[in-house]
Order: structure tokens, then sequence, then C-alpha cells
């Protein structure tokens, strides 16, 4: 810099034109600099206008069924809060409603039912040969047993629920993508579990509904004699978590509680009812960040796993004592 300087007081005209050069230079990078950036910006504007095409895609226009041909769809328990649109159904455009009086138009085509409220004292009778009904379900059956039965699953001609056998299965509905099990964006390396055994014990235990089919408590009370369990949720709780964090609502999907359950080398991860294919959060959310599960649920559960040694099947041990 000594240097520098001297010379510019002596050959002033040199360094002025240098500095000179130096200042394009700079001004040259920012300018790169602020074009990047606004490309960004500009290209962020027309992913997030392809997303809201990709949205209004689906319905085409609100309003009452003008045409006479369009097929109509009720959802007869109200689900989408939409009173009529037409939308895409496939190849055609359909028009779907959740108002009741387009029961006996001759164009209704469908009627669509949400599992948690069908109840057989309501349904849309005498059914003609032209109606087909439809099932959209995510829960096992603990929420409505009748999908249990054989011969109220027979009224539907089309299903979407977690079984693989379903016409639109559900099965992966709890799993955002690939990329989410591989990556180590929750993940603990185990040295770290090392040390945290200290504080925390091996397993976690989150749920918060604990009056079960699969009867779930039951099993953790009696492991818990033989190997410390941190339970969070409303059962078995004996770690409080912090109160904006309770509802399990929230908690299924904030990063935070990821976080915390990630400094488990194991999380119990059990259904609610033992269902072929019913696979949720419980078992999705421990591998997602990088934890063993404990699982118990879906007796076929190794056909989704990733690897067969992903998890720990509770259905393949003795007794809570042998899983300990
Ligand atoms: C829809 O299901 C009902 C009840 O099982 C059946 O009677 C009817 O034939 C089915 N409709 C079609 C188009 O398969």
């Amino acid at each position: 810099m000594l240097k520098l300087r001297k010379r510019c007081g002596t050959i002033f005209k040199i360094c002025f034109t240098r500095r000179g050069f130096r200042y394009k230079v700079a001004i040259f990078i920012v300018g790169i600099i602020i074009v990047f950036y606004l490309l960004i910006i500009i290209l962020n504007v027309i992913e997030s206008n392809l997303d809201e095409d990709m949205n209004s895609f689906s319905i085409i226009f609100r309003g009452v069924p003008k045409d006479e041909n369009v097929p109509v769809l009720i959802w007869w328990t109200p689900f989408t809060g939409d009173s009529g649109s037409y939308k895409q159904c496939g190849r055609n455009i359909c028009f779907f409603t959740d108002q009741r009086k387009y029961m006996n138009d001759p164009r209704t085509r469908a009627f669509l039912f949400y599992g948690s409220d069908f109840k057989p004292t309501d349904l849309p009778l005498p059914r003609l040969l032209s109606h087909d009904w439809a099932l959209f379900h995510e829960e096992s059956p603990k929420n409505n047993f009748l999908f249990s039965m054989e011969k109220v699953m027979k009224l539907f001609n089309h299903t979407a629920t977690f079984r693989r056998e379903s016409d639109l299965p559900l099965t992966f509905q709890y799993l955002d993508n690939l990329e989410s099990l591989t990556s180590k964006k929750y993940f603990v390396p185990t040295s770290v579990k090392n040390k945290n055994g200290k504080t925390l014990a091996p397993l976690a235990y989150l749920h918060s509904d604990c009056n079960t089919p699969s009867q779930r408590d039951s099993y953790v009370e009696e492991l818990a004699k033989y190997i410390p369990v941190d339970s969070y949720g409303k059962c078995l709780q004996n770690k409080e978590l912090p109160s904006h964090l309770s509802d399990p609502m929230t908690n299924m999907i904030s990063p935070e509680i990821f976080h915390l359950l990630a400094q488990y080398k194991f999380n119990i991860a059990f259904e609610n009812a033992a269902c072929q294919d019913y696979i949720t959060e419980k078992l999705w959310r421990p591998l997602t960040i990088g934890s063993v599960p404990i699982y118990f649920g879906s007796p076929k559960v190794e056909d989704w796993l990733p690897n067969p040694l992903s998890a720990i099947l509770v259905k393949n041990l003795k007794s809570p004592k042998k899983a300990s």
C-alpha cells in the first residue's frame, strides 16, 4: 500500500487511470451481481405464477351447471367447501358440487363421500344404476369402523384409501418425497447422540391419542419397565413440550419437534390401528430425521420400507422385554 501511494504521488497520471480501471471492474462485478439477483427474482415470480396456474387448472369456473351433458358429481358429505364449479376430471370436464339439490338431476353421475362423515343413515337413496359412489378416506378404521366391513366397502365403485388395492392408493400420503428420506437436514450423528445419553432416554414417544385399537400405550408402559422412554405426548407423558408445540396438529409437522426427536437414537412409531398398508407419519418421521423407528402397525410394512433394516418391527419381537 505504501509503495502504491508513493507511486501515486510521483506518477499521478498513470495511477489515476489505473484507479479508473479498478472502478470499472468493480462496477462491472456489482452489475453482474445485480443482474443475477434480478434474474433469480424474475424466475421465482414465473415459478409461483406457474404454481397458481396449476391450481386454477383444477377449477375452470365457478357457478351453476349450464351444459346439458356435463356430468354432475356431488360431495354428499361436504368436503371441498365449494358449492359448485367446473373442474377437470380425467379427460373430461365435470361439475362438482356439495349441493344435495342436484341429487335427482339426470346429469348426476356420482356421489362422493369423505369417510369420517359417512353415515349409513344419511345416504343418497334410492340409488340409480347410473349413480357411482366414491369413497375418499385417509384414516384408519379407528376413525370410522364401518369401513372394516366388506359389505360397506362393496357400496363403493371407486375408492381412495391407504390400501394398495384402492383405485387411488394414499399409502405414501405422509411422505413428502424420496429426498426427505436421504436428506441430512435433521440428522444428529451417533457420537452426539451418545453424549445426549446422559440427559435423554434412548427412546422417544410422542403420541396424543391414548385410547387406540392397537393399545400402543400398554406396550410402551411395559417396555418402559426395561428401558427408559421419554414421552412427550399426552399419553404416558413424563417430559413436557414447549407450550406452543403441545398441539398435536402443529407437532406433526413442526421442524422444532423434528429437531427434538432427531436427538434420539430410536423413536417409538406405533400406529393407532394395525391395518394393511395403513402407514402414517409415525413411520416416516423417524426415517426422515435419522432416527430408527420401533414400528408397530401395518402387518405388511416391509413392502414399503426403503430397506428391510430401516426399522425395528415389534411384530417380529417376542415381548416388550425382548424389544428392550
Ligand atoms: C357400482 O356399485 C354398485 C354397488 O356395488 C353396483 O350395483 C353397480 O353396478 C356399480 N356400478 C358400476 C358402473 O359398476
